[in-house]
């Protein structure tokens, strides 16, 4: 141990004054540090008149130390990356985590033994000053000053200024995480923003919707009561347009109704055989000349839905599937028992009523979309089917799920609770 610098050496001007240049950094109490790793590597490398700065962190498992930010005097070149194992270099990381490694000669030191032929004499490092950095009150890592060429003699003086220097770089680390988590709570409140203007948007949306569908029931009643009359057939042709305008009105008008119902229905059991046996007829004039075939497994499941939403829900997947397939071929209804290991396991025991069709499929993109409300691909579409019945089914306790690939057909998975 060297005499105190205190005592044997006059105090170096250079030291003092890059101590008071870091202690301006921090002059404001509670003001994020305003310099950068970087200006601080030039500070601490000028003020100890050493070549290479580093920062290294522990990795999550504390098992390694990760290369952070690396700082070189001559060149002002910066680098990071390299991970050094702690159980390859024992003798260095055997000491606790939290202290000041100084070392004035890598080639006699016993920490440095491991650290020697591999990392320290090809980098052409004599001495090392490591000070420990902190985070939450834990030591998180080092502070590396190695001084390239030969052995040399650190001061306590030197020391206590690079414990200052780690320090502050624990400081700027900290603030970084702070600045990032800031920002991670930003982007969270604009997607809920978002959100709730989505849901605003939906109940005024059914708001209007109620009456523009009132409205469009008297308009429609007039257009069919005029058809009775005895019309020439331009006139007959123009009605027949109104009439499918009006119809269309009328079925947006009654999907814009339910994306805005934020309740239930009134659920009762339903019986799923009879239901969709009852479904396949409901659904024929809409499909032309798609067919549906129904496939189910052993025993006939029961679940708690409202009747009129779930056939909503059916419909939509139903009318989706026709569309892929460009209006005509054979959907598949197949009902399983959902298995264990799907996401939706927390539901207990669940069936899975899928929607299988061999249409055009989705890509990616419209994939992660087709839940969003508005989203369309079709010229017409209102693309509210499947945002309201993604809304029907949660409702329920249940998950609609979504397979699909370009050119082979996608399948449209709704799983809900059974009834036991
Ligand atoms: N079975 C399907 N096959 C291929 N694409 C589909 C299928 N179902 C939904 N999509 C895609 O998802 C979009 C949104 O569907 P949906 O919410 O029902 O609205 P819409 O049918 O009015 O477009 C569709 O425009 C289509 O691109
Ligand atoms: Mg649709």
């Amino acid at each position: 141990m060297s005499t105190p610098a205190w005592s044997s050496h006059t105090r170096r001007p250079d030291l003092e004054a890059a101590l008071n240049a870091l202690a301006q950094i921090h002059h404001v109490a509670g003001d994020p540090p305003q310099v950068t790793l970087y200006e601080l590597a030039r500070l601490a490398t000028d003020a100890l008149q050493v070549e290479r700065f580093g920062v290294w962190c522990a990795t999550e498992d504390r098992s390694a130390i990760r290369l952070y930010f690396l700082y070189a005097r001559s060149t002002g070149a910066v680098a990071d990356g390299t991970i050094l194992r702690k159980e390859d270099f024992a003798s260095y990381f055997r000491a606790p985590d939290a202290r000041t490694v100084c070392i004035d000669d890598v080639t006699s030191d016993p920490i440095a033994a491991d650290l020697l032929v591999p990392y320290l004499q090809p980098l052409g490092i004599g001495a090392l000053l490591d000070a420990p950095i902190y985070s939450d009150g834990l030591p998180s890592g080092m502070v590396c000053h190695e001084h390239v060429g030969g052995p040399r003699t650190w001061t306590d003086e030197e020391r206590l200024f690079a414990g200052t220097v780690a320090d502050n770089v624990s400081r700027l680390l900290e603030e970084g995480l702070r600045q990032r988590a800031e920002q991670n709570l930003r982007v969270y409140q604009r997607e809920l923003q978002v959100l709730n203007r989505l849901e605003a948007m939906g109940r005024m949306a059914a708001g209007i919707a109620h009456d523009f569908r009132n409205l469009l029931t008297v308009v429609s009643a007039s257009v069919e009561l005029l058809a009775e009359e005895g019309l020439a057939p331009g006139q007959r042709s123009h009605l027949d347009n109104m009439l499918a305008a009006v119809t269309r009105g009328q079925d947006l008008a009654h999907e814009l109704m339910h994306f805005g119902r934020d309740v239930a229905g009134r659920p009762t059991v339903q019986a799923l055989r009879p239901f969709l046996d009852n479904l396949v007829r409901l659904s024929a004039a809409s499909l032309g000349r798609c067919t549906v075939e129904v496939h189910q497994e052993r025993e006939v499941s029961r679940v708690l839905i409202d009747r009129p939403e779930l056939e909503r829900v059916m419909l939509n997947l139903l009318n989706n599937a026709r569309d892929a397939m460009g209006g005509s071929g054979v959907i598949r209804v197949e009902v399983t028992q959902a298995t264990e290991d799907r996401k939706s396991a927390g539901l207990g025991r669940a069936v899975s009523i899928a929607v299988v069709d061999t249409g055009i499929g989705m890509d990616a993109d419209t994939r992660l979309r087709v839940f969003e409300p508005f989203f369309t691909n079709k010229p017409g579409g209102t693309g509210l089917g499947l945002a309201v019945a993604r809304q029907i089914v949660s409702r329920a306790g249940g998950t609609i799920e979504v397979e699909s690939s370009p050119g082979v057909g996608t399948t449209m998975r709704v799983i809900l609770p059974v009834i036991e």
